[in-house]
């Protein structure tokens, strides 16, 4: 694993957009896993903003994203897919055609998640896969359980994770309690994968998902045992870590 650690969010954007732009020009028609959440948002600027300088071209590219919530579809503001039209596929000259998340407004979970895992499979594996990590060490949306789900399924959300995005929802709007999210499986097949944390508040979930044990109850612990993974942290978010390693020189 190679760890950067930057001195605060707009460098750990900077850096992680750095290593997905690198991904971009090296292999044009890469198959990228993407994230929502506040956490890339800087990413995905800073990838604008190189992409309107004529340093990137997204002609190619091909994008799958982690998760969406069952019931909301691209109408909805709160929703996955709106959040990547407003931050990344609207801004650049991405296909939409070659944009994937799952089908939010798919009533049935078993339908939704099956058409997905056949897209993931028809596609092959991400060629880079970016995270987000929850408080709890949830990735995607793969709660702390007793099991580590393998493929795309449909997951009751936890109270936590409930509590923690509704700062998205207008108050008194309902935060949907189901999700479609790639399991471990889809997340760990991809060929590199890029972890993004940011905040003293993710400082817990990085340490334990990186330096505890491997275990369900942290899914981003499983991260562990993939043989290409690149930690961009800022230094908040990696404060309980220091005393377990070393960062990579930037
Ligand atoms: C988003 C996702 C989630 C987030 C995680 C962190 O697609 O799958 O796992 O990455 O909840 O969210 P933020 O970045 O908002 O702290």
């Amino acid at each position: 694993m190679r760890i950067y650690v930057t001195k605060d969010y707009a460098e750990m954007s900077r850096k992680a957009a750095n290593i997905i732009s690198a991904q971009i020009i090296l292999k044009p028609d890469s198959i990228l896993g993407l994230a929502t959440g506040s956490t890339p948002v800087g990413i995905y600027d800073q990838l604008v903003e190189w992409y309107g300088k004529g340093d990137l071209d997204f002609s190619e590219t091909v994008t799958v994203n982690l998760d969406e919530y069952k019931g909301l579809g691209p109408d909805s503001p709160q929703s996955y897919v709106f959040y990547m039209h407003k931050y990344l596929f609207d801004r650049v000259n991405i296909k939409p055609g070659n944009t994937h998340l799952p089908d939010g407004l798919n009533d049935d979970p078993e339908g939704a998640c099956r058409e997905y895992n056949e897209l993931l499979q028809s596609l092959g594996e991400q060629d880079l896969q970016l995270l987000g990590i929850g408080r709890n060490g949830h990735i995607g949306f793969n709660e702390p359980d007793n099991i580590f789900d393998q493929d795309v399924h449909c997951v009751s959300l936890t109270n936590s994770t409930i509590e923690a995005n509704k700062r998205f929802f207008e108050a008194g709007e309902e935060v949907p309690k189901f999700a479609y999210t790639m399991g471990i499986r889809s997340i760990l097949r991809s060929k590199k994968i890029l972890v993004v944390a940011s905040g003293e508040d993710k400082a817990d979930a990085v340490r334990n998902a990186f330096f505890g044990p491997v275990t369900p109850l942290v899914p981003a612990s499983i991260l562990q045992l993939h043989d290409d993974v690149i930690l961009v942290a800022d230094k908040a978010a990696y404060s309980k870590c220091s005393e377990y390693r070393e960062p990579s020189p930037a």
